[in-house]
Parts: structure tokens; sequence; C-alpha cells
């Protein structure tokens, strides 16, 4: 006879798995069809289990990478399906028509804080991508002025890619080449360009020098995006905990100072620029917390989306020679052997802003954008009840069949004008739409062009004999391959 005992113990888990399939049904009819037919006629979804595990898991990078694959396969030919985000139900948008809808930013679509690390809310929880509506556009009409006129950046663009490209030519050894750690390279130039621009500050990334800021930054940042930081704030290390304390006082110090001193750096930068905005709304400037989580911020905004897709396109510009050389062919048409990039020229580049364009659908860093429905709302044909996370899959829309031709094939001439006609405004989005439109999106793309300007004047690209990009690689941050350049006669 089985004691009474044994027979609860065994019973424990058939009730709980019970009552979380309820659980989890009853979520999911929450999410019926419009005009539905069946009982159960409900949004496809990913389930609880797999959701979690794919937060839990490292290599998942909280889920931003995947959801092409994720979309592919719960999407199940809908516009929309349902993911959970820990409890809580997440709706992926799969369609430009519904993409324009949320990101348009009506009243029924608002952005969200999604569930984010310690260190994120500690560090940029007060600044532009993550403060409330309500005090969102003062953020943007202070910021703005900082993009205003991208030129004063282009001495500073200049200067850093030709620094680095000086240390990759005198790694040139007898062979006459020199292999360079591509991603990490890019990596290090941009962030050099962001402390330069942010606040007038070199890094020495590029260098390799030890700059107290930078190596703690080098700590503080994975923290930032670490799902174990999400679920586990008390297990930081006591590193961790030193390095983000002087972290945030080295750019508390840089603050303060110029504050104080009313000094300013060399060249233009962001700071002073946020430093002497106001919103001519409110007639207000920021707050001392609101100048660092933004100057944070703009490291977290501008720092890997600008290095992931610099890094990407060299290898394509390393590996497919005929697009390399049509890309020189234009720079030494348009540049020639001029050492520095001016605006101009930047003005006069046709192919290189094409192909510029098809490496950032092919391999899209932001791949979602976090919103919820903020009322009972409607999309893609569900049912959406008011509460729910909702998010445009960048990556997936990138590459619907339905609206590009052979997505897999890297083809910058599709941006051309005449294939471009027809196509819906909200197909192409890599710098997301709508009034929350990146704000650096044209800083980053005059970087990425001033760079393949002055790394084709003076070189010519291979990639390591025996590497072939991976699969799994082009959900990465950046590829792990190594260049191999030649200098160039
Ligand atoms: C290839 C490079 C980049 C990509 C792919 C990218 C992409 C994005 C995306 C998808 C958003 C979300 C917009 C939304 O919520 O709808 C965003 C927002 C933002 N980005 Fe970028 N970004 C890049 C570079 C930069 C740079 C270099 C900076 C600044 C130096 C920057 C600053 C910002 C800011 C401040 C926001 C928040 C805008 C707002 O909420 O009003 N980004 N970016």
């Amino acid at each position: 006879m089985i004691p009474t005992w044994l027979l609860v113990v065994l019973a424990i888990p058939v009730v709980l798995v019970a009552l979380f399939k309820l659980w989890e049904r009853h979520t999911l009819k929450q999410f019926k069809k419009v005009n539905g037919k069946a009982k159960f006629d409900t949004m496809p979804s990913k389930g609880f289990v797999s959701s979690l595990m794919g937060v839990l898991s490292q290599e998942d990078a909280f889920f931003w990478d995947r959801e092409v694959d994720g979309s592919l396969k719960y999407g199940k030919g809908e516009r929309v399906y349902h993911t959970f985000l820990g409890p809580k139900s997440l709706v992926i948008v799969l369609h430009p028509e519904d993409v324009q809808k949320i990101l348009m930013r009506t009243a029924e679509y608002s952005r969200v804080k999604p569930p984010t690390s310690s260190t994120f809310h500690r560090m940029v929880s007060q600044s532009l991508g993550q403060v409330p509506a309500s005090e969102w556009r003062k953020h943007r009409n202070i910021l703005a002025p900082a993009f205003a006129n991208l030129d004063n950046y282009v001495p500073t663009f200049d200067e850093t890619i030709q620094h680095m490209l000086n240390l990759w030519d005198a790694k040139i050894d007898s062979t006459g080449e020199a292999k360079i750690e591509a991603g990490d390279q890019m990596q290090r130039m941009t962030l050099d360009v962001l402390g330069k621009t942010i606040f007038g500050q070199d890094l020495g990334s590029v260098d390799g020098r030890s700059d107290q800021i930078r190596d703690d930054y080098e700590v503080v940042f994975p923290l930032i995006f670490s799902p174990k930081d999400m679920l586990f704030p008390f297990l930081k290390t006591k590193e961790q905990l030193a390095a983000s304390d002087r972290f945030e006082e080295g750019i508390r110090n840089i603050i303060e100072t110029r504050i104080a001193n009313k000094t300013k750096s060399e060249r233009f930068s962001m700071l002073d620029s946020m430093i002497e905005s106001v919103d001519n709304e409110t007639n207000t400037g920021f707050t001392g917390e609101q100048l660092h989580h933004n100057v944070i911020g703009f490291f977290l905004a501008g720092h890997e989306t600008t290095a992931s897709v610099l890094g990407f396109t060299l290898y394509e510009l390393a590996a497919n020679k005929e697009l390399q050389e049509k890309c020189r062919e234009e720079v030494d048409r348009v540049v020639g052997k001029e050492k520095e990039v001016q605006p101009d020229h930047i003005e006069q580049l046709e192919y290189i802003p094409l192909v510029i364009k098809e490496m950032q659908r092919m391999y899209q860093a932001t791949g979602l954008v976090p919103l919820v429905a903020s009322s009972d709302t409607e999309l893609g044909g569900y049912r959406i009840p008011k509460g729910t996370l909702l998010s445009a899959s960048i990556n997936y829309i990138h590459r619907d069949k339905q609206i590009w031709k052979d997505p897999d094939v890297f083809r910058p001439e599709r941006f051309l004008e005449e294939e471009s006609t027809g196509r819906h405004a909200f197909a192409y989005i890599p710098f997301s739409a709508g009034p929350h439109t990146c704000l650096g999106n044209k800083f980053s793309l005059l970087e990425q062009k001033i760079f393949y300007v002055k790394l084709l004047q003076q070189f010519t690209l291979d990639v390591e004999k025996g590497y072939k990009l991976q699969p799994w690689e082009k959900s990465s941050v950046t590829p792990g391959f190594k260049l191999v350049i030649k200098r160039r006669n």
C-alpha cells in the first residue's frame, strides 16, 4: 500500500503542471482571432517554457537575436505571434502595416520599460530612449541640436579612423599583409568615436592603452544587458560593483567639471550641446541626473549598433571582391587620393550608401522595439488586450519573402529608386521609424561612409583563408573573422 504522504508528494507536481497549463491556455484565449470561428482560434504562440529558456540562456542574448527563426517557426504565416516575457504576454508584430500602427505611437501604443537589469535601471533609466511619454518630448528637444549639423563631427570621424588605419598599416609585415581582428577593431573604433563626440575625450580603445572610464565601461556594459543581472541583481561581483561606481563617478566628474568651469571640448561635443540646450516648450534644461543618464544612453545606443553593422559589412566587402572593386571605383572617382574626407565627398557617394542600406537590412543589431498596448486593440487580425507587450520584429520584416525578392541574397541595387517604388515605408526600418526614430541614424551612417572611403582608399581587403561566416554569427554582435589587408599600390 502506498503511504498517503507519498501520494501527496507525487500529486503536487502533477497539480502544478495542470494549473500551469490552465494558466497558459487561459492567457492565450485572450488573443482570439477577430472573426475566428473555432473555440480556441487563438494567436500562434511560443510556449512559456521555451520563452523562459530563451531568456535564461545567455546564448539567446535576451531573445533579441533569434527572433527571425522564432517568427518563422511560431508566426506560421500570421502577421503576429505570441510569446512570453516572464509571466507577461508579448506579441511580436511581423507585418509593415501593423508595425506602422504601433511605431507611430498613437494613444493606443506607447513605449514600455521592458524588464531590465539593475545596472540598466541605475545608469540609463532617465535617458531619452527610456523615459515615460510625458518626459520624452523634453528629452528629444534638448538632444536633437547635438545632431543638427553633422559636419561638426566629420574631422573627428576622419581623424579617429585614420589613426586606426595607421596602426593597421604598421602591422603589415614582410609578406605585405596584416591580419586584423575585424569585429574587435570596429568595437574599438566606434567607442573612441563616441568618447570624442559625446564628451571630447579619447578613451584610447584603438590604441589599447589603459583608460579608467573605458576599462570600467567594458565591465559595466555587459551587465546592462545581462539577463542574470535582471533576475539576480544581488549576484554582482565586488569587481563589477566597484567598476559600476567608478564608471558613474567618472562620467559625473566630466559633466560637473564642464558645468562648473564652463569649459567646452576642443571640438563640438554632444555633452556641450546638451548642457546648453533647453526645451523650448517648457524652457527647462536637463537636471544633472538626466545629463548623466543621456550621456551613458548615447554610448548604449550608438556603440554596438554601429560596430556590429560595420563588422558585417567588412566581411561582405572582404569576401565579395566584385563588390569591393565597385565601391573602390566610387571612392577613387569621388575622393581620389585626398587625405581628409570632406562632407561634399560624402554627398556625392551613390553606390556605397546602397551597400550600407543593404547591410543594415541583412544584419540588424536592434531587432526588437518594445511597446505596450495602452488599451484593448487589434493587430494582424487578432484581439490584443490592454497591457500586452508588443514589439516589431525588424529582422523578420527585413527578410520577409513577401516584401523582398531573394531576401537572403546581398543585392544593394534593390534600394535603387526604381526598385524601391511601391515598397511599404515600414518595410525597411533599421533605425525604427515614427516619432521615436533613432536620433543618431545620420551620425552613424556618416561614420560608416567615412570609414569605407578611407579604408578602400588605402587597402585591399580579404578574409583569412579557410574562414566562412557561420550562420550563428549572424545573430551575434560582430563576426569573428580576421581581415587580411594589403596596401594599395
Ligand atoms: C547602426 C547604428 C544604429 C542602429 C541600427 C540604431 C537603431 C535604433 C533603433 C531601432 C532605435 C529604437 C527606436 C524606437 O524606439 O522606435 C534607436 C533609438 C535611438 N538611437 Fe539609435 N541606432 C544606431 C545608432 C545610434 C547612434 C550612433 C546614436 C547616438 C550617438 C543613437 C541614438 C539613439 C537614441 C538616442 C535613440 C532613442 C530615440 C527616442 O526614443 O526618441 N543610435 N536606435
